[in-house]
């Protein structure tokens, strides 16, 4: 293979754009990245240990061995960070706040001075810089002492995440519009109870469909918090951001499966918060209830919602956040056999997840490449719902190595932003769309094999060194002309 000298990225602007290939002026761009996978420091100041900490503290469970003490250290490189925001041309940086860094015991017995000071400079360099903060206020890193009394088996964790979000409105609520209570309730409980996350327990027959109950009550807590006692005097807007392949029928007679896949992965956490009627999805609590029984247990492994209950949770949002990554056809199976993918709900409903053959894939083999999926899930929740506006709060690449020509980041964004093109222009007020990474950080379990970043981080180097990759350049060239260039890459090579 002949060695790439030199690698230009062209961004040519065409002037035969209509219309219709802008992105309206409204249409905020962002870029997401997460407390515990950018901020190191994990036991500054007073910070309390998180349930991560925790868990690899004590276990070698990442793929590389590592854990994220340090990662970018974004605890102390923040302003670097603002900086990569600033050229990436970014309207909003979506990041998220570390619970235990707020309330370093769990409880808002004690705000920590540090933690506030450390987000409060973040939120206003960003403000300084044009870019509008958009808050996660839950993205997995529970504070260990709350785990210790159960974590989000606890039905109580409702009124402690209620507790800890009347802190965040207080401290940050002047100055932050766009608050997400908690990052994809199906990774913290179909994940955590099906150890592939901190709690890294497996329980999701139990403590997993406890946890699905306990964190839609959290999340309406929060809500309510800021519509009774901020939203007058701040008028930010909350959701929660849902997860979920988008899935489609393998054959048609794998209609009805399919029907049943989204209720699972979606409908579970959607339907109680965005439905007109509210509670779980009917078709699924029957199923699950007479699994339940069939199994000799005398009540529902998903727990019923009391009428209160449903009451309180339903409407509790201002916008649907919707992180959206890949595509997967389902095929219907005996539940017995079911097991192409580790979340028990395939065991339950009885379906396997399977790649359409004409699919390109990223380099993890079920990360399929078809981006007209996101347009689909967008019809798909505004008519199942009606919700007006939805904002695409994560879409990334996944690769495993550190190239800073990485064409398919690229070509998948675009692809991407493409489709969410047609679906503004089908009528879908799409408020924003969000790269999932800003840059490389720490991906979990996998630790850092997994790149997803726009911006490559040198994690060897002292300064945590953060580099533009090609995806960045365009996405730039995107966020700054508002529209898809139309682009060359031109490749010189050396010794030809
Ligand atoms: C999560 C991120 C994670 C990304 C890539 C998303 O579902 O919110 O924390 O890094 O997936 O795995």
């Amino acid at each position: 293979m002949l060695p790439i000298s030199a690698v230009v990225f062209s961004a040519v602007v065409s002037g035969c754009f209509g219309q219709n290939e802008t992105f309206p002026t409204w249409f905020l761009f962002g870029a997401a990245t997460a407390a515990y996978q950018i901020e190191g420091g994990w036991y500054a100041g007073d910070k309390g240990e998180s349930m991560w900490d925790r868990l690899l503290h004590s276990n070698d469970i990442t793929l590389d061995s590592s854990n994220a003490d340090v990662a970018c250290d974004s605890y102390h490189l923040w302003r670097r960070d603002i900086e990569v925001a600033k050229e990436l041309g970014l309207n909003m940086y979506r990041f998220s706040i570390s619970w235990p860094r707020i309330l370093p015991s769990g409880f808002p017995n004690q705000v920590s001075e540090d933690g506030k000071k450390y987000y409060s400079n973040l939120i206003d360099g960003l403000l300084e810089k044009g870019i509008q903060p958009v808050v996660t206020m839950y993205h997995w890193d529970l504070p260990q002492s709350l785990q210790d009394l159960g974590g989000w088996a606890n039905p109580l964790i409702a009124t402690w995440f209620g507790d800890y979000a009347r802190v965040l409105f207080t401290l940050f609520g002047d100055r932050v519009k766009y608050w997400i209570t908690l990052n994809e309730p199906l990774a913290i409980c179909d994940g955590g109870y099906n150890k592939m996350a901190a709690p890294f327990l497996d329980d999701m027959k139990i403590g997993g469909y406890l946890c699905n109950k306990h964190v839609l009550l959290a999340h309406a807590a929060a809500y309510r918090v800021y519509e009774k006692e901020f939203q007058s005097l701040y008028y930010g807007k909350l959701s929660m951001a849902n997860v979920f392949f988008w899935f489609k029928p393998e054959k048609t007679t794998d209609d009805e499966a399919t029907k049943l896949a989204i209720q699972m992965w979606e409908g579970r956490y959607a339907h109680p918060i965005y439905s007109e009627s509210g509670g779980w999805p009917p078709e699924l609590e029957k199923i699950l209830a007479e699994n339940s029984k069939k199994e000799g247990y005398p009540y529902p492994r998903l727990p019923p919602f009391t009428p209160e209950e449903i009451e309180f949770v339903k409407g509790t949002y201002d916008f649907y956040a919707l992180n959206h990554y890949t595509t997967r056809l389902v095929r219907k199976v005996d539940p017995e056999k079911a097991g192409s993918w580790p979340y028990y709900g395939c065991k339950e409903i009885g379906v396997d997840f399977v790649n359409d053959p004409t699919w390109k894939t990223a380099v993890i083999d079920w990360f399929a490449i078809y981006p007209e999926g996101l347009r689909e899930q967008l019809h798909w929740i505004n008519k199942t719902y009606g919700v007006d506006q939805v904002m695409i709060t994560e879409n990334g690449y996944p690769d495993l190595n550190d190239d800073l020509f990485d064409v398919q980041r690229m070509t998948y964004i675009k692809t991407m932003l493409q489709q969410v093109l047609l679906a503004i222009n089908d009528g879908i007020h799409v408020m924003g769309y969000t790269v999932w990474s800003m840059m490389d950080n720490f991906e979990w379990v996998t630790g850092y094999k997994t790149k997803y970043g726009l911006y490559a981080v040198d994690f060897l180097s002292p300064n945590l060194t953060r580099t533009p990759r090609e995806s960045a350049r365009f996405y730039s060239s995107v966020t700054k002309g508002r529209r898809i260039p139309k682009y060359r890459v031109l490749v010189d090579y050396e010794d030809v």
